[in-house]
């Protein structure tokens, strides 16, 4: 275990913002978790769980509490045959090295989501996804340290309550409560199967691949997304800086008449209840708000991938916060549509716990 002092959340997070925090402890095998949560309970410190920061802003005022870094490695193969692998993966692995790691062996279900910054056991927090894959529908179970009741859990996939960009751990009384050590996936050796992802579609017509292995999808995403998607160790962002929109059933009506296109999909709930699902690309909202491309405050909205905001020149939250505003307001205008933030900000972490 690494306790470190003062150390600035600008240098830990990739949107480069923030002032310092008061501790950072880096985590490097789960046994030492039992000393970290004492170490910040008898400082009465409040905690922030860190991967790569690739998802987390800083705010300026730093923070008062011990940041806990997850820096747990290795993977263990539990089971392999010429059908599936199942995988435990230590949560501080870079979740893209994880990917290309069973991808290049043949094994699909993760590949779609290469190139996604960040570490693995960031990756069931807010349910990452892209081109069609979302790691729910690969993930087994999470061993965990439960920060509660100071012990060690494990966690079943159907426990975890995902739907899109959302679970368990980062919304309701179980926010910020357990500390994700090890995740395990199940995946399966064979091709995934068209029809793809639009975009993802049209990069495979366009270059002639027609051999879809889990190696060659994931060329093709990281090809897609190298042209598109800044790297956030060489450019400052978060990845996508607002989340898509979903609309309630009479929110559709008035965002048609304003002329959003919106993407009507059959679904079917956890209890197995049919839904309709009406979707609006974010993208497409600032895009058509005159966006892309603008400056506000030092922060550019890509022009390349409007849900990408860019930090050219701010050192300052504040200047996001103004960002924000003008941008949601801009788009609130236009199409009445209020705009989410995705990244979620380094502070401390408000559970709602019913006493046991
Ligand atoms: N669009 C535009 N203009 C834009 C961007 C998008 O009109 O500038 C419209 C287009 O109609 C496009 C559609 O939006 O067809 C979808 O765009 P895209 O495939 O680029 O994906 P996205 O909705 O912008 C989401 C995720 C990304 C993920 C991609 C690919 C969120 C918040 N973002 O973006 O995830 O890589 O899909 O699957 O769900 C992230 O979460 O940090 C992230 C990068």
């Amino acid at each position: 275990m690494i306790i470190r002092e003062n150390i600035n959340l600008s240098d830990l997070t990739t949107m480069r913002l923030g002032g310092p925090a008061d501790f950072l402890i880096e985590i490097e095998s789960p046994e030492e978790c039992p000393d970290a949560f004492d170490f910040a309970q008898e400082k009465n410190l409040p905690i922030y769980f860190l991967g790569l920061g690739a998802n987390s802003i800083g705010l300026d005022e730093g923070f008062r509490g011990a940041i806990i870094k997850n820096a747990i490695k290795g993977y263990n193969i539990l089971e392999e045959t010429k059908d599936e692998l199942i995988i435990k993966v230590g949560g501080g692995e870079v979740w893209d090295d994880f990917v290309e790691f069973v991808s290049k062996k043949g094994f699909s279900g993760v590949e779609a989501m290469s190139k996604i910054p960040g570490t693995v056991a960031a990756a069931p927090v807010q349910n990452i996804g892209a081109y069609g894959q979302e790691v729910k529908d690969t993930l087994v179970s999470v061993e965990a340290f439960d920060s509660l009741l100071n012990e060690f859990v494990e966690i079943p996939a159907e426990e975890m309550d995902f739907s899109y960009r959302h679970s368990i751990f980062n919304s309701g009384e179980t926010k910020g409560r357990y500390f994700i050590l090890t995740c395990t996936f199940r995946l399966k050796k064979e091709n995934p199967k068209p029809p793809f992802y639009n975009s993802l579609q049209s990069y495979l017509d366009e270059h002639k691949i027609t051999d879809y292995t889990p190696e060659n999808i994931r060329i093709a995403v990281s090809n897609i997304r190298a042209e598109k998607l800044p790297d956030p160790e060489k450019i400052p962002s978060a990845g996508s800086f607002f989340k898509n929109i979903y609309l309630t059933e009479k929110e559709v009506k008035p965002a048609e008449e304003k002329g959003v296109p919106i993407r009507k999909a059959e679904k079917t709930d956890k209890n197995g209840k049919k839904y309709t699902e009406y979707k609006v690309n974010t993208g497409w909202l600032l895009e058509n708000a005159d966006l892309k491309g603008k400056v506000f405050h030092g922060f550019k909205v890509s022009d390349k991938a409007a849900l990408i905001l860019i930090n050219e020149s701010a050192t300052s939250e504040k200047d996001l916060e103004l960002a924000k505003k003008e941008i949601s307001d801009k788009v609130e205008e236009k199409f009445g549509l209020k705009l989410e933030q995705e990244p979620v900000f380094v502070k401390e972490i408000k559970q709602e716990v019913d006493e046991e």
